[in-house]
């Protein structure tokens, strides 16, 4: 279809028909000139296909679908691969069941543990998020199907997402809130973006034309259409002035005539109505040309997708005396609700009807030696005795106890966030007594976000199986048994207690508004600088084998920040079983004139490794491995100066480092004027050309050559007084000159100095 063309020949009142839904899932169709309808549905990790009677909060019923990995778990994965795969599998769905959007992957930064739909975001880091993402967008859109990233931006709580501010710097929403939707956008070319409920500094996102027109498509070459997240647009008109294509659901009509009147009134330019059409008809189009209904979707063969990559995706985090993997042979009492009927999932919009649901027990039920307990109940969170006493006496007969506990599905969903990171009271009393009859206890979790763990000590062996999807069961089984060498990673911080969190004084605000107070310090960003203890670390995660770091080579000692650089180090599998290594590489600026994170991850490449097999990793860094967003410039900025190059297990162990000198090609420009102070003037070669014979002369304050009474020299020695010096203003100058020099004459210095 010639898109432009086509909306050439439409009536403003065919146009302002296409800006908003037919109904919940589908926009409308304008038949006298061939444009169909099409459907969208929820993702993010797999189809929320509804039939007939539509919602936003997981409420009326889907199609049968298949449950993937939710990106708290893919996340863990850290594997590219695996992202691609989980888009593909969703873009075969979508193909078959007639969908031309998912609306995924969400991307929004874990600000907070407590945000409830962390389950449903990948990271408190934007670079691993804006990786994954990207994957799964490709994955996706070669299917020819679209994402809808969402959502965007700084919609990083739940309770009033709807009217709450985000009061955040610039610096910090391009540090930390942006780069992940950058990626996806510029690199993933995602057809659609979703914006997000909530306003940021003050504008409503729907509404917001520097977010959605000059940072999304001026700056980052977005060209695809913004779809208002379910019930964001507040006013129409602006949002499609501000760039804001297509609202979501239908609006009765009723926006669509706001808009019309508004272009016949001449309060909105017509062009701004056809931009959005064509935006909202090319991406539509793309699917319609390419539409492959006749495509399989083979849900068998993705439960067992589902399951393989859950594997991958799950994080040993104890395993004190090898007490795993455990052994075909050994009698294993397995206790607890969810290893029966399994979390896998969160509430709300992404729910999915699961066609099937493979818990620990259908895999292990018929092992011998393994017995199972109920433990605690999951609508209660009271400990019951009776189960307790029941899992005590099976633990106590076994060699070990597995005890699968975790969140239930009220303690966090979209649309509320939790209040405190505890499981519930019936299990932490089921921990610790199950411990206390059998040391060689496990437990498995099942959360989309971190708890604390008040009974680590007491137990042997930990695994974070976050929500992973349909076929958790299968997932858990293969790696306690160590069928599958865990090889997932924290892709966020377990703190030891919810005060410990960066935002922890400021999250969620007063009333609506939140003011990010903690700046670009934001997960293991936050707790490295300030050298907390944290219960594990970002990036941390072990395995049944062992790996050794060695040989780490720089391609250069120094670069300009137009050059790359090439990074490259040895690891080799020591151990004694096949396993992959997530390889991490972190950047960290050794002098910055601004607060800089003590290191910031800036590559990781996953590998597998045979025992004793060597595997050399390269990495390339660009200019924005180094930068970071410098708000004179409104661009990113290398300080020049030493950067180090750090590989390391996790976000606290550093396994090799080195330095690298980064030179910058830009400067950033200074103004000064008769009030900035010395220490700002004196790395400057000009200022201290000017200034200096005037210091030198003595005019301020008694120069070098003045002789001194010895009381003076005892009351304040030479340091001191330049210490002083440094932050006074320049006027001082002419204000403890005695007259000797004039303000216009200090003004023409001043002058003189800006005009290098
Ligand atoms: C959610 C979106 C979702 C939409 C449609 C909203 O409440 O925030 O993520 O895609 O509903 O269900």
């Amino acid at each position: 279809m010639d898109i432009k063309k086509t909306v050439a020949q439409m009536t403003l009142e065919e146009k302002c028909s296409l800006l908003s839904g037919a109904d919940f899932w589908r926009t409308r169709p304008v038949e006298r000139l061939n444009i169909p309808a099409v459907m969208v549905s929820d993702g993010p990790h797999g189809l929320r296909k509804q039939a007939e009677g539509g919602d936003h909060l997981g409420i009326n019923d889907s199609i049968e679908a298949v449950c993937l990995p939710t990106a708290s778990a893919a996340a863990a994965s850290f594997d590219r691969d695996l992202c691609r795969q989980i888009g593909e599998a969703i873009g075969d769905a979508c193909q078959h069941e007639k969908l031309a959007v998912n609306l995924g992957p969400a991307i929004n930064i874990k600000r907070s543990p407590l945000c409830g739909r962390n389950f449903e975001y990948y990271s408190e880091d934007p670079y691993l998020a804006g990786e994954l993402a990207t994957a799964h967008t490709k994955g996706l859109q070669s299917r020819n199907v679209g994402v809808s990233v969402k959502h965007f931006a700084a919609n990083s709580q739940e309770n009033r997402r709807m009217s709450t501010s985000a009061e955040v710097d610039e610096r910090t929403l391009r540090e930390i809130y942006f780069p992940a939707f950058e990626k996806v956008v510029r690199e993933g070319k995602a057809w659609t973006v979703m914006c997000s409920y909530n306003r940021i500094n003050g504008v409503y996102s729907s509404e917001n034309p520097w977010l959605l027109k000059k940072v999304l498509r001026d700056e980052w070459g977005f060209d695809g259409y913004v779809v208002s997240d379910w019930g964001a647009v507040n006013d129409r008109v602006k949002a499609v002035a501000a760039g804001l294509d297509l609202e979501m659901p239908s609006s009765g009509g009723s926006n669509d005539r706001r808009v019309m009147e508004a272009v016949r009134a001449g309060l909105l330019d017509e062009k701004d109505v056809d931009a959005c059409v064509e935006n909202i008809l090319r991406i539509h189009m793309r699917y319609v040309e390419n539409a492959k209904p006749e495509t399989v979707w083979d849900k068998e063969s993705q439960h067992e997708l589902a399951g393989r990559l859950a594997s991958e995706c799950m994080v040993l985090l104890k395993n004190e005396d090898g007490i795993l993997p455990l052994k075909q042979e050994e009698k294993v009492a397995v206790i607890g609700r969810f290893a029966a009927v399994p979390r896998f999932q969160g509430g709300g919009s992404s729910h999915i009807n699961c066609f099937r649901i493979t818990s620990l027990m259908d895999e292990l039920k018929d092992q011998p030696g393994v017995s199972y307990a109920q433990g605690y109940d999951i609508a209660d969170e009271k400990p019951d005795e009776a189960l307790i006493a029941e899992a005590v006496k099976a633990a106590a007969a076994a060699d070990k106890a597995v005890i699968v506990a975790g969140l239930p599905d009220s303690f966090e969903s979209e649309g509320y966030d939790r209040t405190h990171l505890r499981i519930p009271a019936c299990q932490t009393e089921l921990i610790c007594r199950v411990a206390e009859a059998n040391p060689n206890t496990v437990v498995v979790l099942y959360n989309g976000s971190p708890v604390e763990m008040p009974w680590l000590d007491k137990v042997k062996g930990l695994i974070e199986g976050y929500l992973g999807g349909q076929a958790i069961g299968t997932a858990t089984a293969n790696v306690l048994y160590g069928r599958v060498n865990p090889c997932g990673k924290l892709p966020e911080t377990f703190a030891v207690k919810l005060e410990d969190t960066p935002c922890f004084l400021s999250y969620e605000g007063e009333g609506d508004t939140g003011v990010y107070n903690e700046g670009v310090f934001v997960g293991y960003r936050y707790y490295d600088k300030k050298k907390m203890n944290v219960l594990f670390p970002f990036g941390y995660g072990l395995s049944y084998t062992k790996f050794a770091y060695g040989g780490l080579k720089l391609s250069a000692p120094a670069i300009m920040d137009t050059d790359r650089l090439t990074v490259s180090v040895d690891v080799t599998n020591t151990g004694s079983v096949k396993g992959k290594e997530v390889v991490q590489l972190y950047v960290g600026d050794v002098q910055s004139t601004v607060f800089r994170p003590v290191r910031e991850l800036k590559g990781f490449e996953k590998i597998e490794l045979m025992p004793g097999e060597t595997k050399t990793v390269t990495f390339e860094l660009d200019k924005r491995a180094f930068a970071y967003w410098n708000t004179t410039l409104h661009d990113w900025h290398v300080e020049t100066g030493d950067f180090r190059i750090e590989i390391c297990s996790d976000s606290r162990t550093v396994l090799l480092s080195e330095t690298v000198r980064v030179e910058s090609t830009v400067n950033v420009p200074v103004k000064y004027t008769v009030n900035s102070i010395f220490a700002d003037l004196m790395g400057n070669r000009k200022a201290m050309e000017v200034l200096g014979p005037i210091l030198k002369n003595g005019i301020f304050g008694g120069g070098e050559d003045k002789k001194e009474s010895d009381t003076a020299k005892e009351a304040i020695s030479d340091e001191m007084s330049k210490a002083m010096l440094m932050y006074m203003p320049l006027r001082a100058i002419a204000s403890f000159s005695g007259g000797q020099l004039t303000y216009e004459a200090l003004q023409a210095m001043v002058d003189r100095i800006n005009e290098q």
